[in-house]
């Protein structure tokens, strides 16, 4: 028998395999992550946490603060005193910023346009990251964001990277806000938008291009895939399809015990 102290040590040294597993949701945004993070969630019994709502709260707390979305230092002074908590729930994360429900609020133009930019920040990133490898040490969820399958765990066992053309994206965003068809008015012929429509739906296209563009070529962790994930590209896939493939690449990966 081993000495306790021998025994321990070399224990210690193996590096334990969670019991639950994490996978991880990238891509850029509309392609559709939270939708299918929802999905695997529940349909593997695992925890949703949608890491993109946390850089939104710190957008949102740096606007309330009047703080300049371009330096770092600043933000990360305010980083120090915030309390951002994710709440899964089944459509969705609550957002809590210092104990107040900013769910809704994080979602408007002006946060995700802010949101964009704080998150170019090297040091705001980790900061980040420390609090999202915290939530999710234990396994069991589904963490969807930009760079949870080359940053944040890069150990994963499921990465999928969803993409899909900036113009289905694009459109696809536009549909969750449309502006509904006035049959009263002249200019709004069935399945020809109106000029009002049009110019709103250009314009999603216009800052989600934007926002592709920060996020790709970020100098800290910019989004790309994972050497190891695999890409699906729902660019020509219908929301099924999408969810029956993700479906198949986590019972791939996972072990039947792991499934449970
Ligand atoms: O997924 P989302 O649209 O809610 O993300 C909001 C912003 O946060 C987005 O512009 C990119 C950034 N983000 C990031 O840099 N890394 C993540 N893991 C998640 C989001």
């Amino acid at each position: 028998m081993k000495p306790i102290d021998e025994a321990r040590s070399s224990s210690a040294a193996i590096p334990t395999r969670r019991t639950r597993p994490i996978i991880a949701i990238d891509g850029p945004a509309g392609a559709g992550k939270s939708t299918l993070a929802a999905h695997l969630a529940r349909r593997f019994g695992l925890l949703n946490l949608e890491t993109g709502a946390m850089y939104r709260a710190l957008a949102l707390k740096a606007i309330e603060n009047d703080l300049s979305f371009d330096e770092e230092a600043p933000l990360l002074e305010i980083a120090a005193y915030t309390r951002i908590r994710l709440e899964p729930q089944v459509g969705g994360n609550r957002v809590l910023l210092d104990e107040s429900d900013v769910s809704n609020r994080v979602r408007e133009a002006d946060v995700t346009a802010a949101a964009s930019r704080v998150s170019v920040h090297p040091k705001l990133r980790a900061w980040m990251v420390e609090q999202q490898r915290a939530l999710g040490r234990n396994g069991g969820v589904v963490m969807e964001g930009r760079d949870i399958g080359t940053a944040v765990f890069p150990d994963a066992e499921v990465k999928i990277f969803l993409d899909a053309a900036p113009e289905v994206r694009g459109d696809r965003r536009y549909r969750q806000v449309a502006i509904p068809r006035d049959p009263n008015d002249p200019r709004s012929a069935p399945g020809q938008p109106t000029p009002e429509q049009a110019a709103a739906q250009k314009k999603i296209l216009e800052e989600l291009k934007e926002r592709d563009e920060r996020d790709r070529n970020r100098a800290e962790s910019p989004l790309r895939p994972a050497s190891d994930a695999v890409i699906v590209d729902s660019t020509s896939l219908s929301l099924e399809q999408v969810l029956a493939r993700a479906e198949e690449i986590v019972r791939d990966h996972l072990t039947a015990g792991e499934l449970n």
